[in-house]
């Protein structure tokens, strides 16, 4: 297993494994990230990238290996109890609850972390959790009358709401403009200085290295390269995995 240079592992997943019938989709997977840490995860259409993060955040079981987050084996634990102990997750397709405003959709994700005893305190972390994604003019507004952009944002928010030490993000900076990716980039540079710990799912690598110190790199459910982020995209293997694929934007 790839340990994280000088930082202790807030998350190791060992040896994961999982099929959907008699597709392998995860094929022994290592994956460690230290506290503090930002590592970015690339990979073609179908390498297992989402259903790593799936396996991670709960909402998937593994059929082998385990999962060690800060500290406990979380492996048989749901998705809930995990948020509780601080893993939250934004969806690559944006989830949110169609019939509840951007406010509420936020608080729930308040409500769903650790720690929040009083009303008052949930209804002040929204308030600031809006205010970092930049979706505080759109609080009362249906989620279900938002575009991509700000359903994604949505995503992050409530995610951010659960106060998680680790944040997972999927593919939230896809079919952004250039200033909507440099926004994105300042706001989750801003999430790692106060000591979020994040693992980022992402075909634009040009906006994950602004980022992220370390690339890791999936292909047909395994780990085939990962370290610093300029010589993972040179790897043969990297390379030869995104052949004839027009998804990476190096
Ligand atoms: N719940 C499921 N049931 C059956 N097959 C699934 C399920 N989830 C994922 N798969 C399949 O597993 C493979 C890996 O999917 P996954 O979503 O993890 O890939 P990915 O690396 O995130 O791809 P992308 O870049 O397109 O998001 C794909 O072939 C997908 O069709
Ligand atoms: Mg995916």
């Amino acid at each position: 297993m790839t340990e994280p240079d000088g930082a202790a592992a807030l998350l190791a997943a060992v040896g994961v494994r999982k099929r959907f019938g008699a597709l392998v989709v995860l094929d022994g997977v290592d994956f460690s990230v230290g506290a503090g840490e930002a590592v970015g995860i690339v990979g073609p259409n179908g390498a297992g990238k989402t259903t790593l993060l799936s396996v991670i955040a709960g909402s998937q079981r593994p059929d082998a290996g385990s999962i060690r987050f800060a500290g406990a084996d979380v492996t048989s634990a749901g998705a809930a109890a995990r948020c509780r102990h601080g893993i939250a997750r934004a969806h690559q397709v944006p989830k949110p609850f169609g019939g509840m405003t951007v406010f509420e959709n936020v608080l729930v994700g308040a409500a769903a972390g650790g720690g929040v005893r009083r009303r008052r305190d949930a209804y002040a972390r929204v308030a600031s959790v809006l205010d970092v994604c930049e979706l505080t003019p759109l609080a009362n507004r249906p989620a279900e009358s938002l575009g991509l952009l700000h359903r994604k944002r949505l995503e992050l928010a409530r995610a951010l709401a659960t106060e998680p030490q680790l944040l997972l993000l999927d593919e939230i900076g896809a079919g952004l403009t250039d200033e909507e990716a440099a926004a994105l980039v300042a706001t989750i540079r801003e999430l790692r200085q106060r000591g979020i710990t994040i693992v980022w799912i992402e075909h634009i690598v040009h906006v994950l290295v602004q980022v992220v110190e370390r690339l890791v790199a999936m292909d047909a459910g395994r780990v085939i390269a990962e370290g610093d982020p300029d010589a993972v995209m040179k790897d043969a293997a990297v390379i030869d995995a995104y052949l004839g694929t027009a998804e990476v934007t190096a």
